[in-house]
């Protein structure tokens, strides 16, 4: 392997997709960024990640169905906030991949649930940084309202969304919000 692992770290960015490109992202490239999500780790081998791949008309439909419901909830008097319904629609519609994140319990719960949601988060890790080796972007969305998109995403009992991965072509470069030294995280016993 070629790549050099601490620069893809670094360089991997949250980039919201208003900085990505509506460029399509060939089926190759999607099923690799899978793929990677498959070799996360996980505890007593549960596997726990499902994905959802919108794309093209299905992706439309979805941010279609997703704003049709969530103006009706506004309606009912639900306190959602309308322009982040407005936000979310326009980000399903410019990106041209969106993959729902969605974290499945292992049925026997031999596990506790944070084991599982962390090997989910893994999982779209190792989506993330392959994104960046391949020079996309990418973006992990969690909206308020995910618990009420159950339905429309058809999310079955023992199953939680956890949010959507948009990936892009990046259009325009997001600038880093940087972090803070790693030394005020860390305490050396020796
Ligand atoms: C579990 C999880 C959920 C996130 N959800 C959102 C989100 O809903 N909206 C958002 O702007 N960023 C979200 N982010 C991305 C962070 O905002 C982003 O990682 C942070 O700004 C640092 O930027 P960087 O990843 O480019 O270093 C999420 C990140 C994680 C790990």
């Amino acid at each position: 392997m070629n790549c050099n692992l601490n620069e893809i770290i670094k360089n991997r960015r949250a980039t919201p997709p208003r900085f990505l490109a509506k460029t399509e992202i060939s089926k190759e490239i999607i099923q690799q960024l899978l793929e990677n999500a498959n070799w996360a780790p996980t505890h007593k081998s549960t596997e726990p990640w499902r994905f959802k791949v919108y794309i093209g008309e299905s992706k439309q439909k979805l941010a279609n169905d997703i704003n049709l419901l969530l103006t009706q909830k506004v309606a009912e008097g639900e306190p959602i906030n309308s322009q982040k319904i407005d936000k979310f629609k326009d980000a399903l519609e410019r990106v041209p991949v969106a993959i729902a994140i969605i974290f499945e319990r292992d049925a026997a719960e031999r596990l506790p649930e944070w084991h599982e949601i962390a090997a989910v988060s893994m999982a779209v890790q190792n989506m993330w940084l392959t994104a960046t080796d391949l020079g996309l972007g990418a973006f992990w969305s969690t909206p308020e309202f995910l618990p009420l998109l159950n339905h429309i995403l058809e999310i079955q009992p023992g199953q939680k969304l956890l949010g959507f991965f948009y990936v892009g072509f990046i259009a325009m470069e997001y600038p880093s919000p940087g972090r803070r030294d790693i030394a005020a995280k860390v305490v050396w016993k020796e």
